[in-house]
């Protein structure tokens, strides 16, 4: 008697694309308010119809917004975690005006995009730490050229207070806000991780992860408002500013 073997069970994307976004409110507990900011942001200064791009995009969670509020969105969203990209595709697969691209913005990434420049926006949460100086400066340039003018970039992430303002960001570090509920079941950052390594489903991407050995850089110089502030300007954009702030997270707002 031929013996079938059981028919592979499906995976649920939409479920870790879920766990991935409870694991990341856990360390950044008003991640849900920075992403409203931002969507705001954007309706506000590139309409509702924008081609952008999602710079370490992850598995898609600011893109999903973006979609949700925009429909008419079209993004290319550009990551280099292939666990990550494989947990985006999959969970948002019904988006056909999402493109994830595997690309490394510390290379030439800009040669692998599926749309032709110029982009209304480019945008961004909690991934460009990830980038030492010198590759910030070349992102920065680079995102001068591929914006329209008055396109903007937006960047939600930790921004250190300048440095004449030493007590503010001494003090800020012992504010201990009441923060939104933690998302029932959230893991933290290094719990989400092993499990998603050890997925079956994930095996290929999880091998070719560990082959690419990407971490940041832990002695960023990169980190202060001001750094970008004065990079942004040098790189060619016109006025720089922040349009949401809590502590030293927020969102930086530059217009080309
Ligand atoms: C903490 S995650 C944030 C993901 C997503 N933006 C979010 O808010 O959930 C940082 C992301 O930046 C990506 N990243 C870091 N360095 C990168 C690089 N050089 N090129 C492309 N993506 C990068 C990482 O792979 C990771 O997906």
């Amino acid at each position: 008697m031929a013996t079938t073997s059981p028919p592979p069970t499906a995976i649920d994307w939409a479920s870790w694309l879920r766990r991935w976004d409870a694991q990341q409110q856990l360390h950044i507990p008003d991640r849900e308010a920075r992403f409203t900011a931002m969507v705001d942001a954007l309706v506000a200064f590139v309409g509702t119809s924008p081609r952008l791009l999602d710079l370490g995009c992850g598995p898609g969670s600011l893109s999903a917004r973006v979609l949700q509020r925009m429909p008419d969105a079209e993004i290319v969203a550009i990551d280099t975690d292939p666990v990550l990209l494989t947990i985006g595709r999959g969970a948002l697969a019904g988006h056909e005006r999402l493109h994830f691209v595997d690309a490394d913005m510390r290379g030439d990434w800009t040669s692998q995009l599926p749309l032709e420049p110029p982009f209304d926006a480019a945008i961004s949460t909690t991934a460009l730490h990830w980038l030492g100086l010198p590759e910030l400066l070349r992102l920065y340039g680079t995102l001068a050229q591929l914006l329209r003018p008055r396109g903007v970039l937006l960047d939600g992430d930790r921004l250190d207070f300048d440095h004449d303002q030493r007590t503010i960001a001494a003090v800020s570090r012992e504010v201990q806000p009441e923060w939104p509920p933690t998302p029932e079941g959230a893991e933290d950052y290094d719990t989400w991780w092993s499990a998603a390594m050890s997925e079956p489903a994930l095996a290929d991407s999880a091998a070719e992860r560990k082959r690419r050995h990407h971490d940041h850089p832990h002695d960023n110089d990169a980190q202060s408002y001001e750094f970008h502030r004065a990079a942004l300007l040098a790189a060619g954009f016109a006025e720089v500013g922040t349009i949401w702030q809590r502590l030293a997270n927020r969102v930086l707002l530059a217009v080309r």
